[in-house]
């Protein structure tokens, strides 16, 4: 989604802007630009495509100063052309703003302006901020107060950085439900809406909150609410190097991030399992234990992967903790007038934090009563400091617009939690040290299945070709087929659905004609035989099959194409290995079809508008 950098310091602003947008490249965009304060006054830049293409028009037209604004932009209102590009400007061409979010009552604010004979250079909704505050400027307010004055005005969502040539030396930014951070370097200050656009430079950082509003110039920064009360916040200091959002010699990112699953497993365990116990110790729910003791119902929140972590942990809470559980798509859950009392607890996942369906989804629950909880992989993000309680993944930042690794550590997260609720409740020492024993395990079978990746290429051979296919699987790997697919179309943009085994005869078997692929996840656990009767509808219909079974599992040769083996676990953690060749399927897929795995098109990888 659309990326903020804002630079004010004593570097030069250009190199430090397109430093930053490089890294933000990740989050998926389709134009950029940057606005400098120089000696001519407040100048902008901007192109269509890729950061290079930026860096390609800046050849020509350097922008020498040391204070500017850049963005990324994900087209919502517009198409992708250099005038819908950030920053926008003002009739006056003193202001330039680059905007995350949307503008919900842009239309009305348009006509209003125009009436009055302001004149609109693109169709975004962003380009009425820079108008009103032209506007609000014009009795000779400070641009901060300025700013302030024009946000009530907007309704919507927004992270905005405001940059001015009547104040050269200053930025003013502001949010409403759309990420911003201030990094604190030596040479200056940064503003971003994700820390990889800052951690090359500092890990201080200061998290603004909602409705707050910082002014900053080379040698402070002041920070007040809408409603004008000074705010003194915390300086954190993040986890984390610069060097962790490098590729590392991998081709792409989503390839090194699918390789360092082992150590992933390892760091959201660790520390974490009590094997004497059979339980997991999960300190960033202390403050709920004893609430967790009492929840009847758990409603999962969450969009795209996140979800399908959440429908395996559904399996997983129920047939352990012994609790209802129902998993809802985050971008439903708030329309549906959703039933919560203080015995529900509502657990938010998601990789970043950010995601604006899951954030809503929060507070619709905080204001309905609930417990809130959070397993969120970006610390101090807007979801784990809006929650009551959560767990962090560990699981390293994701660069890769594919969810991998995240996905893999929202599961491991996932059993730890049954682990906890299990032991409250009914589940036996005995079963309980039975889990843990396996997740122990974990990290060497994924190893073992990361080593071996010629099944992978040799499956997707199968897909590369196609237009469609179909993922299979029952119970614990029904979710796992859903992530197949989302996975398939995501980044080799072949049609794929997921769908529940048992449900293949009541209608997508009709799909099946000579060659036609499909991928059956079928591990040797309670439901395999089950699962061997869908091989031979589609083997009597001339479809190819991938089989994804565990080693030494008695499937018939004669009904399968291709077949990839998973090593034996628990029933329960059977996804945690399934979706690795699925993920491996996918990025062959991709590559054979010569497409960039880690930059899908038309995909943001933090989705913070609704
Ligand atoms: O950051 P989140 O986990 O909240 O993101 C949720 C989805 O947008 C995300 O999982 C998306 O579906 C990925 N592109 C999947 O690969």
């Amino acid at each position: 989604m659309c990326g903020i950098v804002g630079y004010c310091g004593t570097q030069d602003a250009q190199s430090v802007l397109l430093d930053g947008l490089k890294r933000l490249e990740y989050r998926g965009y389709d134009s950029s630009g940057l606005a400098v304060n120089t000696s001519a006054g407040l100048k902008t830049v901007r192109a269509v495509g890729k950061v290079s293409e930026l860096l390609r028009a800046l050849k020509t037209r350097r922008l020498a100063g040391s204070t500017g604004i850049a963005h990324t932009r994900w087209a919502t209102h517009g198409m992708p052309t250099e005038a819908n590009a950030h920053p926008h400007r003002d009739c006056t061409e003193s202001v330039a703003v680059v905007h995350n979010g949307i503008i919900e009552n842009h239309a009305s604010l348009r006509a209003r302006l125009e009436q009055s004979g302001h004149a609109f250079a693109s169709e975004t909704d962003t380009e009425v901020i820079a108008h009103l505050i032209e506007d609000a400027l014009k009795d000779g307010a400070q641009l901060s107060h300025a700013v302030g004055a024009v946000l009530p005005m907007l309704e919507g969502t927004y992270g905005i950085v405001v940059a001015s040539s009547l104040e050269p030396d200053t930025l003013v930014a502001a949010r409403l439900g759309s990420p911003l951070i201030l990094g604190i370097a030596r040479d200056g200050y940064i503003l971003a809406s994700d820390a990889s656009a800052i951690l090359q430079h500092t890990r201080d950082i200061v998290y603004l909150d909602d409705r707050e509003i910082v002014a900053i110039t080379r040698a402070e920064y002041h920070i007040r609410t809408f409603e004008n009360v000074t705010v003194q916040k915390p300086v954190e200091t993040i986890d984390g190097e610069a060097a962790d959002l490098q590729k590392h010699g991998y081709a792409h990112f989503m390839l090194k991030e699918m390789m360092e699953q082992p150590d992933v497993v390892l760091n959201s365990t660790r520390g974490r399992l009590d094997a004497e116990n059979g339980t997991a110790v999960l300190g960033g729910l202390r403050d709920v234990e004893k609430q967790l003791r009492d929840i009847k119902r758990i409603v999962i929140v969450a969009c795209g992967s996140a979800y399908y972590a959440g429908c395996v942990g559904e399996y997983m809470l129920e047939e352990y903790a012994g609790i209802p559980v129902e998993v809802e798509l985050a971008s439903e859950f708030r329309y549906r007038k959703p039933i919560l009392d203080s015995g529900t607890a509502v657990v938010a996942i998601s990789q970043s934090g950010e995601t604006a369906d899951t954030l809503f989804a929060v507070r619709e629950a905080k204001e309905k009563g609930a417990l809130t909880l959070g397993i969120v992989n970006v610390v101090g993000s807007s979801i784990a400091r809006e929650t009551h309680a959560g767990v962090y993944n560990h699981a390293g930042p994701e660069i890769g617009v594919a969810s991998t690794k995240a996905f893999l550590s929202q599961v491991v997260v996932l059993s730890l939690f049954t682990l906890v609720l299990g032991r409250q409740r009914a589940l036996s020492l005995v079963m309980g040290q039975r889990i843990v024993k396996e997740l122990l395990a974990l990290p060497h079978q994924i190893q073992v299945l990361l080593d071996c990746r010629e099944p992978y290429r040799a499956a997707a051979e199968l897909l590369a070709d196609a237009h469609h296919a179909l993922f299979l699987g029952r119970k614990y790997c029904h979710p796992i087929a859903h992530e197949g697919a989302l996975k398939l179309k995501e980044i080799s943009y072949i049609h794929a659905e997921g769908y529940a085994a048992g449900e293949m005869k009541h209608g997508p078997i009709a799909l099946v004609e000579d060659g036609f692929p499909v991928v059956v996840i079928a591990p040797r656990d309670s439901v395999f035989e089950k699962s061997m009767s869908n091989l031979h509808e589609i083997r009597a219909r001339g479809g190819s099959v991938i089989l994804v079974t565990t080693e030494g599992a008695p499937y018939d040769a004669s009904l399968v194409d291709r077949v990839i083996t998973i090593p034996k676990t628990l029933e329960m953690l059977t996804p945690l290995l399934a979706v690795i060749p699925l993920q491996f399927l996918a990025y062959e897929a991709a590559c054979a079809r010569a497409f960039d795995p880690d930059m899908p098109r038309n995909l943001a990888k933090s989705v913070t508008v609704e």
